[in-house]
């Protein structure tokens, strides 16, 4: 059916196609995987790179990030911009270090409930680290389950974000659940771009709402706020 050749896409496109290389890819380690993940929450994968290798130089383990001192790893911040996320950094790496002895949380509710990780946050390290099965959902993955499925319902509503969230857990294949989320992540920054996305070459075009109907310009729908 439909959901199963989406799911069938961005796998074939993602073992044949997908050149896409960043240093936190394939990453296993949930410390680094977190770090990652909380640079590159309001900062683009290119202007995040290099903090994020020199945060891993300068921290390489979690109780060396909660050890350090604020204002060296405010020094070490500076440029990305929206500090809270840099104080929420450190915070829950303390509460790690403290809380959880040193060790990373292993479920999704104990990673959901670190400071700074929201529900994209919790997804990525729970299935990136760990393999569990939640699905991210990012401007990436909205905007290609919106083009795909059609759907014009507002991606930042609430309706929509309850059924964006239905939909991409399931189309989520349960048994890989890490390779996939990076795969559409990647698929949506590579291939269905925001702008001039790459129709002509893409394997989900045959049965892509948006662009058997000339959509893909218009879809993903935002509310005017
Ligand atoms: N943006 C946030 N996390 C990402 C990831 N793991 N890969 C690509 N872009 C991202």
């Amino acid at each position: 059916d439909t959901k199963r050749f989406f799911t069938d896409c961005i796998l074939t496109w993602n073992r044949l196609h997908n050149s896409r290389t960043m240093p936190w890819k394939g990453e296993k380690n949930p410390y680094r995987i977190w770090l990652s993940e909380i640079i590159l929450q309001q900062t683009r994968v290119e202007q995040g790179w290099p903090y994020y290798e020199r945060f891993i130089g300068a921290y390489p383990t979690v109780d060396k990030l909660a050890q350090a001192p604020e204002e060296e790893v405010f020094r070490l911040w500076q440029g990305l911009g929206y500090y809270a996320r840099c104080k929420n950094m450190l915070a829950a790496a303390r509460m790690i270090s403290s809380t959880h002895k040193n060790q990373f949380p292993k479920t999704y509710e104990e990673i959901a409930a670190l400071k700074g990780v929201g529900a994209y946050t919790a997804a990525a390290i729970a299935s990136f680290a760990f393999n569990l099965p939640h699905a991210v959902l990012d401007g990436n993955v909205y905007r290609v389950l919106a083009r795909y499925f059609g759907i014009d319902t507002p991606i930042d509503s609430t309706a929509g974000k309850k059924l964006f969230t239905a939909l991409a857990n399931e189309v989520l294949p349960k048994d890989q659940a890490g390779a996939y989320n990076q795969a559409i992540m990647d698929f949506g920054a590579v291939v269905c771009k925001p702008q001039l996305p790459l129709c002509s070459s893409c394997l989900l075009a045959p049965r892509c709402e948006a662009f058997q109907k000339g959509l893909t310009d218009l879809v993903p729908v935002k509310s005017k706020k």
